[in-house]
């Protein structure tokens, strides 16, 4: 019998990596070792479900040796560790360097040496934005077009990952998404934020014209392209993956005070962030006839219900990462 697969999920204490982390023990015959440097966006308890059955370490991308270490240990490294907030990108870019390029290129380094696979997680925000009336989708080739420091030090990344698989023969897959939500998504992002916000009695806050349009994808679904990426993508191939669910930010908020028994105009606008991006849009094509997957969430309107519910339910988990979140948001003006 084989002996299971060893997998290294740097990240694994964020919304995404968590979630993948449950999954992949669900759905493989694996092992797990998780990376994460717990930021203020990584929480050990987003992983308490399976603490029992993984090994945690605690440590940054951007140490090498660590990094090393535990990837000669490993069959497969899945790469979700980044900072990934881009109003946070604009008020400091430097973590982002550090992280996401620096972070990267040291991981790469350590999959050359010792001929491991590598899945590189990045976004759909690489190929910066659409017109609202555009036609035009984002697929695998599109061109790369950053807009924040964010979505630039994700590019450098993935562009890295494509010069190590050409130069190196690193056996690397990478996939970009769109919009995620779900539960144990940071409550800085737009739709946590928002049900707090409104669990806490206060109005939510809209950017600018409130008509920029995000391709919302629940993270369930990002895993499960992820798993068969894993399973079956074609080694240095790149796949893109949505679930067509493109909304405006007003809408979004709108569902959100229906669902919890708010009326209709209950939100307030505020000021725009810097370099805002208007619309992304995700044609999975490819991802679906090569790899045969498809979304589980069809209706946006559940998986948000379910959403708000579990935000609910789980004070605990985000209720002490809220004033500091607001604290931030306050100096940004929003
Ligand atoms: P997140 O901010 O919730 O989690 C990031 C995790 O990485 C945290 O646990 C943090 O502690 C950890 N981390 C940060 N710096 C680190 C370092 N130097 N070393 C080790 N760990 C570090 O982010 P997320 O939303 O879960 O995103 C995960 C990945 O998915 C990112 O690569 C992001 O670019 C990508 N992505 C996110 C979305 C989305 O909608 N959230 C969509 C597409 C792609
Ligand atoms: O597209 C994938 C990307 O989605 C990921 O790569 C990023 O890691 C992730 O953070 C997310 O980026 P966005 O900038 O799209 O997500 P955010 O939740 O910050 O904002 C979503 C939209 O809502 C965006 O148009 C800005 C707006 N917004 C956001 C906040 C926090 C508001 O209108 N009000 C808010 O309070």
């Amino acid at each position: 019998t084989m002996a299971p697969m060893r997998l290294l999920v740097t990240g694994g204490a964020g919304f995404i990596g968590s979630n993948f982390v449950r999954q992949a023990l669900d759905a493989l015959d694996c092992q797990v070792d998780v990376l994460d440097a717990l930021t203020y966006a990584g929480d050990r308890s987003s992983l308490a479900e399976v603490e029992h059955r993984i090994n945690f370490v605690h440590g940054s991308v951007t140490d090498a040796a660590i990094v090393d270490e535990l990837v000669r240990q490993a069959d497969t490294v899945v790469h979700f560790a980044a900072e990934s907030h881009n109003d946070n990108s604009v008020v400091d870019p430097s973590p982002f360097v550090q992280t996401n390029l620096i972070g990267t290129f040291n991981i790469l380094e350590s999959v050359r040496r010792h001929d491991k696979r590598l899945h590189h997680i990045s976004t759909d925000e690489v190929f910066g934005d659409l017109e609202l009336d555009e036609e035009r989708r984002f697929t695998e080739e599109s061109a790369f077009d950053p807009s924040s420091p964010y979505s630039s030090t994700k590019a450098g990344s993935d562009l890295m990952v494509r010069g190590w698989i050409r130069s190196f023969g690193v056996r690397a897959t990478i996939s970009h998404c769109s919009n995620n939500y779900g539960p144990f998504h940071h409550i800085e992002k737009f739709i946590p934020r928002q049900i707090t916000n409104v669990i806490d009695g206060v109005r939510p806050k809209v950017y600018g014209s409130g008509q920029n349009v995000r391709d919302w994808i629940h993270v369930h679904d990002h895993n499960t392209a992820v798993n068969a990426i894993l399973e079956r993508g074609r080694i240095g191939q790149t796949y893109l993956i949505g679930a067509e669910c493109e909304l405006n930010n007003i809408v979004v908020v709108q569902e959100i005070l229906r669902l919890m028994g708010r009326p209709d105009d209950w939100f307030d606008m505020v000021g725009d962030r810097p370099g805002h991006d208007l619309r992304y849009a995700i044609d999975s094509s490819k991802l679906q006839a090569e790899l045969g997957w498809k979304p589980q969430y069809l209706n946006f309107r559940d998986g948000l219900a379910q959403t708000i519910e579990w935000y609910q339910q789980n004070e605990s988990w985000w209720r002490p990462k809220k004033e500091a979140t607001e604290a931030k948001y306050r100096e940004m003006g929003r």
